[in-house]
Order: structure tokens, then sequence, then C-alpha cells
């Protein structure tokens, strides 16, 4: 199981899979309960690379369970958005499939933005898929079949396909049992590029090269400085906004381990949304450093700095003196 934190940007499959780099590369998306791969890999010779995004943590418990079992070890599994996936991690064409069995709906009118296959989407797929790949949609649901198949003529870059049969994993799926046993049937669309048109990565979400540099701040503390002013702070203040980002102080708590406070904030850049604590501890040279806690495995983008940002310059309104900002 790898965190965002885990790839490269942009990843290889020589890295990611170090026993079987000439293997084909799948990216299965939404895999869910994770029956598809098992089903699909048994009926080969030899199992592909496997890569599988999930936004669901139970179902990443669920599915990695499942390829252990099944003796899958060249597989990766991840929880992400599947678009910062393929944006960010997938090399220019590297894959050979992208699977998309039973995507959700969003039937709703107006919730139409919040499907996975639109034009955009498919652009970055061409992108990323490298010549003789495609993406292979099953659903059950009409409308979204015919808005997918719409997008991919739309987005210039795919022929649609819908004559062929879905691979016979993707009818063995939770969602395609359901189905089944509803007695209602399945569409099935092969998308194959008709160019590989190389989409930038970190188009929205710039990654440093070096990330392992922290983001931190040096000051001094003024002698009556009053942490309890942070919820009178937060409760006044609005969300601090950048080019491509959104910081909401949330909480600052005192540490019992250490002489200083760890300040709570919510970043969310595009399709990522980060929880990030942000220590502020006193130093014996009478200094205070304001340093991104590596807690939870952030990920250090704009927003997380402007985070840290944020918290200097909460400081500075209660009468800090900032004599390096690292951010
Ligand atoms: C209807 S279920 C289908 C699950 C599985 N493919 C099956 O056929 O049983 C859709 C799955 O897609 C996942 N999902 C939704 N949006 C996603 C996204 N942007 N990236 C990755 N997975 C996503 C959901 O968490 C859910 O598990």
């Amino acid at each position: 199981m790898f965190r965002l934190g885990d790839f490269q940007f942009p990843d290889a499959a020589a890295r990611l899979y170090p026993d079987t780099p000439e293997r084909p590369w799948v990216l299965e998306v939404g895999f869910g309960d994770g029956r598809f791969w098992p089903h699909y890999a048994r009926a080969l010779p030899q199992a592909p690379n496997y890569l599988g995004v999930e936004i669901s943590g139970t179902s990443l418990l669920k599915a990695h369970r499942r390829l252990k079992d099944a003796g899958l070890t060249n597989a990766v599994l991840t929880k992400l958005p599947a678009d910062v996936l393929v944006r960010e991690v997938i090399p220019h064409a590297g894959l050979d499939l992208i699977v998309v069995n039973f995507p959700d709906p969003w039937p709703k009118a107006g919730h139409t933005d919040h499907r996975l296959l639109r034009a955009p989407f498919f652009q970055l797929a061409a992108s990323r898929l490298n010549p003789g790949g495609a993406v292979l949609l099953t659903t059950d649901h009409d409308e979204y079949f015919a808005f997918a198949c719409e997008e991919a003529r739309a987005s210039g870059v795919m022929t649609v396909d819908t004559g062929a049969p879905p691979p016979p994993a993707a009818l063995e799926t939770k969602y395609a049992l359901k189905w089944r046993d509803l007695g209602l049937g399945v569409n099935h669309a092969r998308f194959t590029p008709t160019t590989h048109p190389p989409v930038p990565h970190g188009t929205t979400h710039p990654y440093p090269e070096d990330d392992h540099a922290v983001p931190h701040a040096i000051l001094t503390l003024p002698d009556r400085f009053d942490p309890s002013e942070f919820s009178k702070f937060t409760k006044r203040s609005e969300p601090g906004r950048g080019p491509d980002w959104t910081v909401i102080l949330l909480d600052l708590y005192g540490s019992l381990r250490r002489d200083g406070w760890v300040a709570l904030a919510h970043v969310v850049e595009g399709e990522l949304t980060q929880e990030v604590l942000v220590g502020i501890t006193n130093r014996e040279d009478g200094s205070t450093l304001v340093r991104l806690a590596r807690f939870g495995g952030p990920i250090i983008t704009p927003g997380v700095k402007a985070a840290v940002g944020a918290v200097t310059d909460w400081l500075e309104t209660q009468g800090a003196t900032v004599t390096h900002r690292g951010y």
C-alpha cells in the first residue's frame, strides 16, 4: 500500500515493480473490494503489474487482503483520487490499460462535474497510455455510459468502440454481481487514444523537487504571548486563499512533551485535501521554531507551505518578530 508521498512524481514501473519491470502495467480506478484483479490476473500466464487506486480506506484494506491471499505481489494499492494519481504519478505513455468498473454514476442533475470520465480525464489518460493502450469502461448505468462515450469523443483524443464484450473479470466484481442478481445488463466501451499528447505533471499540484525541505520559520515570541487568542483569531478570520490552494487554521493544542504548541490546518488544493500539523516549539536559545510536523506523512505542496506561513503570520499578529522564513 502506497501513500502519495511514497511515489515519485512521475514514478516509473521499474521502481514500483523491480522484479517484473518488463510486464504490462494496468491501472484500475475505483477497485472497490478488489475482486476484479485476481480474476483478471488468474486468466493470464503472468500477472501484469497492477496499480489500484481508490478513495475508500475500507475498500483499500479489503482489496489488500484479497490480493495478498491471491499471492499477487506485483501489485500496488493507493488511497487517492484517481485523477491526482494519474496526473502526478503515472509517466507519459507508461500504462497499457486503465480499467474502470462500475464507477459512481452521480445521477443527480447538476452532479455530472463529479463524474470521473469527462473529457479532461480522457486527455490525461491518452497522455499516460502507451500506443496500443486503452481505457476499458464497464457500467450498468446507461446514462453515465452515454455521457462517458460522448465525453471521450469530445476530448478529441479517443476513439470509442462499444462493440466488444467486457473482460469476464469485470463481470465478477461486487457491483457486477449486484446488477446481475437484479437481472440488469451492463454496457462496455473501449476507448483507444488516437494521440499521446504530453500533459505536464503538476499542472495543479506542483510538488517541489526536494520534498525534504520542510517548511519552517524562526521567530521570537513576545513575553506576553497568549495562545488562547488563537480561537478568537480563527473565529473571525477568513480562510487563506492562493492561486491553487485554500488554508483554514482549525485549532491549536498545547504540547505535553515539549515547550510549545501544535496548530491543526486544513489544506485544499484541487482534488487533494490534507490535514496538517504545524509545530510551534520554543528553543533553548530563546527563539521559537514553527515547522511542519511529519505526522501523517504530509505532502509538501504550495498549500502546505502556506499553512506554515499562516501560522507564522498569526504569531506575527500576536507580536512575534520573524527572523527567518523557510517556506
Ligand atoms: C460503485 S463502486 C464500484 C467498485 C468496484 N469497481 C466494483 O465494480 O465492485 C465505485 C468505486 O469507485 C471509488 N471511487 C469513486 N471516485 C473515485 C476516485 N475519484 N478515485 C478513485 N476511486 C474512486 C469509490 O470509492 C467506489 O469504491
